[in-house]
């Protein structure tokens, strides 16, 4: 059956007037008070399509529709509603509503499941009001770490005082909700948050994975000395050295020639920083990321020779400091299959991407077999006011999810 394209359209524009700013931006910061009023008008939107709802104590709020079968593992869907200071109407929402939407389609239709689907609002998968995100999810699955619900935001308010003024009580030493196992598979549709589905012209894509990155920081350091005496040849000049380091890091990874192999330095920090004096310390970051692991590898390799060539060169000296590592996660073979078994009965041939930005499914996906579904957004933009996602993309990308969602929910698949 198609779904309700109305319903959902009505519910994401009345959805993005809480916490709306300007035109069309919103502000939904986790556990505020926008995001609790968000959180309350969804809850009465998933009980309208159907489902037991409960807000667990992180501030997740879980949707259930019990299945035939009680014994089965169970199906997820879900995303966010939380969002960046200064974000769109379209992160998040499109696949916490769509998933809403694909649940009132089933009860609409009359179709019991076989097996139990649950739809869940993670809280605070942006991560930016305590500098730490995909918080709920982590929490379901056993990842949060000691001291989380210390963190304090900008205002010094900590985040177990945050989520206490949402309405719960967090509780760091209960047991996580799912265990392996219990989750035959959990899908996520979001917009895709970068350029690929549109320059290809097509409305709806189906995610082979999500890369994790590498975040590196290296630091060079020279000499300082005055810029009109030090002669050119006697110089230990730490910015010429990161500059030649970056040029040949962006060779590089462009030499690859893939989509799905960036790299970036996004950040530097230049010691004293003054017109007359030669840089004696330079800082910057790398930003690595491929879904192939072992291209990823290579690169790193061949980046770590580079820096040390360079700084030889230059006569620096270098340090590098690994913040981050995090392996590519890819998503399961049998639900991209029937993803594109469904994909192409509506016709709309999705092409299969990677995604460079973290989701809620890539915690999920330590714990279950998942998949993702991307919706074209207009020139990529993300995380600003400016997000566009055609309502006919949405639509797409909803319908996708509920045929894939239907036929797991109905098959044998993962016993
Ligand atoms: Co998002």
């Amino acid at each position: 059956m198609p779904i309700n394209r109305d319903r959902l359209s009505n519910n994401l524009y009345e959805l993005a007037k809480i916490g709306k700013i300007g035109e069309t931006g919103v502000c939904r910061l986790a556990h505020s008070k926008e995001d609790r009023q968000a959180i309350q008008v969804v809850k009465g939107w998933m009980e309208e399509a159907g489902l037991i709802t409960r807000i667990d104590e992180f501030g997740n709020l879980i949707g259930r529709l019990e299945g035939r079968d009680k014994e089965k593992p169970i199906l997820i869907m879900g995303s966010h509603v939380d969002s960046q200071p200064y974000g769109g109407r379209f992160d998040g929402t499109a696949g916490a509503l769509g998933a809403i939407e694909v649940i009132h389609t089933l009860t609409d239709d009359g179709i019991v499941p076989n097996r139990t689907i649950e739809v869940i609002c993670f809280s605070d998968e942006e991560g930016c009001r305590f500098n730490k995100g995909v918080f709920g999810v982590r929490a379901l699955t056993g990842m949060l770490e000691d001291g989380e619900l210390d963190r304090k935001d900008k205002n010094g308010m900590t985040r177990r005082d945050a989520l206490k003024e949402f309405g719960v009580e967090p509780d760091l030493s209960k047991s996580p909700v799912y265990q392996k196992g219990d989750v035959a598979a959990f899908l996520e549709l979001h917009i895709e948050q970068g350029p690929v589905l549109e320059a290809q012209g097509k409305p709806v894509g189906i995610v082979s994975g999500i890369s994790g990155p590498i975040w590196l920081t290296v630091t060079l350091e020279g000499f300082a000395g005055h810029a009109g005496s030090v002669p050119m040849n006697l110089r230990q000049d730490a910015l010429v050295g990161a500059s030649e380091i970056i040029r040949q890091y962006d060779d590089l990874v462009k030499r690859v020639g893939e989509d799905t192999t960036v790299g970036t330095v996004g950040s530097l920090q230049v010691f004293p920083n003054s017109r007359n004096i030669i840089a004696e310390k330079v800082e910057f970051t790398i930003d690595l990321r491929d879904i192939d692991l072992e291209r990823r590898t290579s690169i790193e390799k061949q980046l770590y020779h580079i820096i040390e060539k360079t700084a030889s060169a230059y006569n620096l000296t270098h340090k590098i400091k690994e913040d981050t590592r995090s392996g590519p996660r890819y998503c399961a073979e049998w639900i991209k299959e029937i993803m594109k078994e469904e994909s192409d009965k509506l016709k709309l041939y999705s092409p299969v991407l990677m995604s460079g930005p973290f989701h809620d499914a890539l915690f999920m996906s330590y714990m279950c077999d998942y998949g993702m579904i991307f919706v074209r957004c207009e020139k990529g933009i993300s995380h600003n006011p400016l997000e566009f996602a055609e309502m006919n993309d949405i639509e797409n990308g909803v319908q996708l999810l509920y045929q894939t969602a239907l036929r797991i929910s109905q098959s044998n698949e993962k016993e």
